[in-house]
């Protein structure tokens, strides 16, 4: 059998969303809508796969490697969004029709389809599904002999019967074709129904007419197959992709204790035996190593988590904590951080576009911004960088070994030395040697007998 051609449809604007956001680029597990039946299509093996999108072009964004666009130029119906792809329609081989805003289909399903498609000798075979409420579904209408004949829409009252709207076996918007047969059906769908548009499903009475067999197969499984015109189906396909991305992670060894409260992205990657607490957003591409703890309440978008590495309660965009360090209770590390190696980031700590060398802490209450740490250094609660002068940011360079004291602003560009130590609420302006203690405060004074002169004051002024 000739590899077949794919063609994923999301030129509808999906009004029921009521969005500014064409329905398809909607996100569930931080992948738009539109590309979840395009990785399941890759992974079925398909030969070419074609999304169909509208002329704003707003699909181009996201395609994946080896996936083209096909513009349909008005929304006129999924026939005429099958159409606009047809130039793509190899006449000898397989097409199969797949629905932009049906996300949850499976790579399995899709072959299953092929194999019954080829098996059955039919020129179209249609997915179905019996659903307890079909509303919103077109309606699949058999013959008496079993066959399929025709699918009734249901969108708009006017198509339908309360005969029609009664059944239950449902059209999924799936279909597998013979290509050639497709071609020529697709030339005589007409929209001459409620909406006026040309309906994809019109192509089997077509092809009947044509003399050719069309059959379905009946999906026991609706969770694949359901399809997401409105906010509250969407919330539903993103729990089952929830669940199902969950699953997968947990059958490859990592330990995410509670599914159900933790979101994962379809992009991540988690090591065996890693821990997953409970409250956990693991988002974009984000990568956990084997043996890693993400303690609860933690945001991780875009970061990298290394190897035995513990972040508890945080919140990393685009950051990078290597193995066997720390982070957190409630820190916050920004684009481009990088924890090195047993390093530690505690609590209350911001960290931006910095590098925090292997083993060295800043545990408490600290801003760095822009800086570069060494190795082995340690730097006092209330160590800030001042890294913006009001026009453009300096770097601070900290080296290997210092002490630094608490609240001890550094301001940028400044460069402590390695080994070098610095007084407790120092404003650092100029560079402290290797080996050297910067100080930079005023000296205390003590006024001797304060206490009692005072109150000496106040009894002469008659206070009581
Ligand atoms: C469609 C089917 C219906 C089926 C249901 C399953 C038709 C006419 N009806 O109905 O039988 O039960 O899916 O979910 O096919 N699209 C385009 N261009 C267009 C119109 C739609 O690309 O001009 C795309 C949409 O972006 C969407 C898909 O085709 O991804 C289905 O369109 P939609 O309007 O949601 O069809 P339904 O009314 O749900
Ligand atoms: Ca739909």
């Amino acid at each position: 059998m000739a590899a077949p051609v794919v063609i994923v449809l999301a030129a509808g604007q999906g009004t029921r969303m009521r969005s500014a956001t064409p329905k398809v680029l909607h996100e569930i597990c931080g992948r738009p809508m539109a590309l979840w039946p395009v990785h399941a299509a890759l992974d079925a093996g398909a030969g070419d796969v074609v999304l169909v999108g509208g002329p704003d072009r707003a699909l181009e964004a996201v395609l994946p490697e080896g996936v083209s666009l096909a513009v349909q130029e008005q929304p006129l119906g999924t026939a005429d969004a099958v159409k606009s792809a047809s130039g793509r329609i190899d006449p000898g081989a397989p097409v199969v029709v797949l629905a932009g805003d049906v996300p949850l289909i499976r790579s399995e399903t899709i072959a299953a389809l092929l194999e019954a498609h080829a098996a059955g000798g039919c020129a179209a075979t249609m997915l179905t599904m019996e659903l307890e409420d079909p509303s919103g579904y077109g309606r699949v209408v058999r013959a008496p002999d079993g066959s399929v004949e025709r699918v009734v829409e249901t969108k708009v009252p006017a198509d339908a019967t309360a005969a029609e709207l009664a059944l239950r076996e449902v059209n999924t918007g799936i279909f597998a074709f013979s290509g050639g047969p497709l071609l020529a059906a697709l030339q005589a769908v007409r929209p001459d129904n409620a909406q006026g548009e040309y309906y994809l499903p019109d192509v089997l009475p077509a092809l009947r007419d044509a003399g050719h067999a069309v059959g379905a197969t009946l999906t026991d499984d609706p969770s694949v197959t359901i399809g997401v015109n409105d906010r509250a189906q969407l919330a539903e396909a993103r729990s089952l992709a929830q669940a199902r991305i969950a699953g997968a992670h947990m059958a490859a060894g990592a330990g995410v204790i509670d599914p159900v409260t933790t979101v994962i992205d379809a992009g991540v990657e988690i090591g065996a035996d890693s821990v997953i607490e409970p409250f956990t957003a693991l988002r974009g591409a984000t990568r956990i190593a084997a043996g890693a703890r993400i303690g609860s309440f933690t945001t991780l978008i875009g970061s990298a988590v290394g190897e035995g590495a513990t972040v508890l309660h945080s919140h990393l965009l685009e950051a990078e904590v290597r193995p066997g360090a720390t982070v957190g209770p409630f820190a916050y590390l920004r684009p481009g951080t990088v924890v090195r190696e047993d390093a530690k980031v505690g609590t209350f700590v911001e960290v931006k576009n910095s590098d925090v060398g292997a083993g060295s802490k800043v545990p408490h209450l600290s801003y760095l911004g822009d800086a570069d740490v060494g190795e082995g250094t340690n730097l006092g609660a209330g160590t800030i960088t001042a890294n913006y002068d009001g026009v453009s940011k300096h770097r601070t360079t900290i080296g290997s070994g210092v002490k630094g004291g608490v609240d001890v602003s550094l301001v940028a560009p400044v460069e402590l030395g390695d080994g070098s130590w610095t007084a407790a609420g120092s404003v650092i302006t100029e560079d402290v040697p290797p080996g050297a203690l910067g100080v930079a405060r005023e000296r205390q004074a003590n006024v001797e007998g304060y206490a009692e002169r005072r109150a000496r004051d106040a009894e002469e002024a008659g206070e009581p």
